[in-house]
């Protein structure tokens, strides 16, 4: 049997998982501890979020099936950037912190078990294999252009 490439799915998956369990420390988490993670959750949810609008939404975003959702995740993304923002001002320390993370956490969980229960099923509908296979491919490559451009305004940011 040949070996299937990657598709779409098995990806965005493995990435909710690896967030997921991020997100879990995080909850935990205290001091410096909370703050290493939150980075890590950071550089890790943002490039997943602008890989999958850049690639993913915009193939489901003109599909009867899938529009209304596609515009309901546009919008949870921008609430999770928003309260990454606000996050990435703040230090655990401080009084609103926790329930900052624990809204994240609830907001994260809700958007990937609709991702996942939702409309990766109506997806699977849509699109082929090999094209499902192909979104794969592109997507690693806007992820990952996403996380470059990151890490370079981290820096960038560091050093002033
Ligand atoms: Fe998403």
């Amino acid at each position: 049997m040949n070996k299937a490439k990657p598709q779409i799915y098995d990806i965005l998956k493995r990435e909710h998982e690896e967030v997921g369990e991020l997100l879990h420390r995080l909850k935990e988490a205290k001091g410096r501890a909370a703050e290493d993670l939150f980075n890590q959750v950071r550089l890790k949810l943002v490039p997943h979020s602008r890989g999958e609008e850049a690639v993913v939404y915009p193939r489901l975003q003109g599909e009867k099936t899938t529009a209304e959702k596609i515009s309901v995740s546009f919008e949870e993304h921008r609430q999770v950037d928003v309260l990454l923002e606000e996050l990435g001002g703040m230090s655990p320390r401080d009084e609103e912190w926790t329930a900052k993370v624990h809204v994240l956490v609830d907001m994260v969980g809700h958007h990937v078990d609709e991702e996942e229960g939702e409309l990766f099923p109506l997806a699977r509908n849509l699109l082929s294999d090999r094209e499902a296979a192909g979104l794969a491919e592109e997507y690693a490559q806007a992820r990952d252009e996403a996380m470059q451009a990151m890490t370079t305004e981290d820096q960038r940011g560091a050093a002033e």
